[in-house]
């Protein structure tokens, strides 16, 4: 899947053009720690929008320059430190870890033999102690879909990727969704381990 191209193109069926109900319910509970927050393949950033905060520095990656504009041009202004970067997560390295880590539609939209390297590069950036917090879709179990992306996807198959290196904290099957996604939705919360 060329990503940049589909940008360019202006062909993104994804964009639901605004966060999922379920990180909103997060982040109103008081889920989400303050500290640094990335999340990968951010798209348009509604959900760095929905994080941004002052004791926050949010961070969105994006391969694509023409999501990075779509995103500045959606919020030219946020409360704490909100920075979008046009990189390529598998290779990002930045100075320091994330505390949280927010993946919705990412995993999914990756080819499945890119799941050991997402794995690896979340391992390398979530913080000891830090949570990655992963809103599965669309969820299958078992899985009968065969073609993607989105691939489906469900926990026993992430489990299998970050396992070594991450716990399971606890999987919440999501109520509140976008329009068409009820029911194809899970919330798995794993701890990096120190
Ligand atoms: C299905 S879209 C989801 C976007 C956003 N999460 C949303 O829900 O609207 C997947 C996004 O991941 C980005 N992407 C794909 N591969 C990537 C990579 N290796 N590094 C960074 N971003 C990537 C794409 O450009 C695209 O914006």
């Amino acid at each position: 899947m060329d990503w940049r191209k589909t940008w360019r193109a202006g062909v993104t069926p994804w964009d639901a053009g605004t966060s999922p109900p379920a990180l909103r319910r997060l982040v109103d509970r008081g889920a989400v720690p303050s500290g640094r927050i990335l999340v990968p393949g951010c798209g348009t950033g509604y959900d760095l929008a929905t994080l941004a905060r002052t004791d926050r520095e949010v961070v969105g990656i994006d391969l694509s320059e023409d999501a990075r504009k779509a995103f500045v041009a959606a919020y030219p202004e946020l409360p704490g430190s909100v920075v979008y970067e046009v990189a390529d997560f598998f290779s990002y390295a930045p100075a320091r870890g994330f505390d949280f880590v927010w993946d919705y539609t990412f995993f999914c939209a990756l080819d499945p033999d890119q799941r050991t390297s997402w794995n690896q590069a979340m391992q390398r950036l979530v913080n000891p102690g830090g949570l990655l917090a992963t809103l599965l879709f669309p969820f299958e179990d078992p899985i009968s879909g065969t073609q993607g992306p989105p691939w489906p996807v469900n926990t026993a198959m992430v489990r299998s990727y970050v396992e070594d290196g991450f716990e399971e904290l606890k999987t919440t099957v999501v109520g509140r969704t976008h329009p068409g996604r009820e029911g194809k939705e899970r919330l798995v919360l794993w701890r990096r381990e120190a």
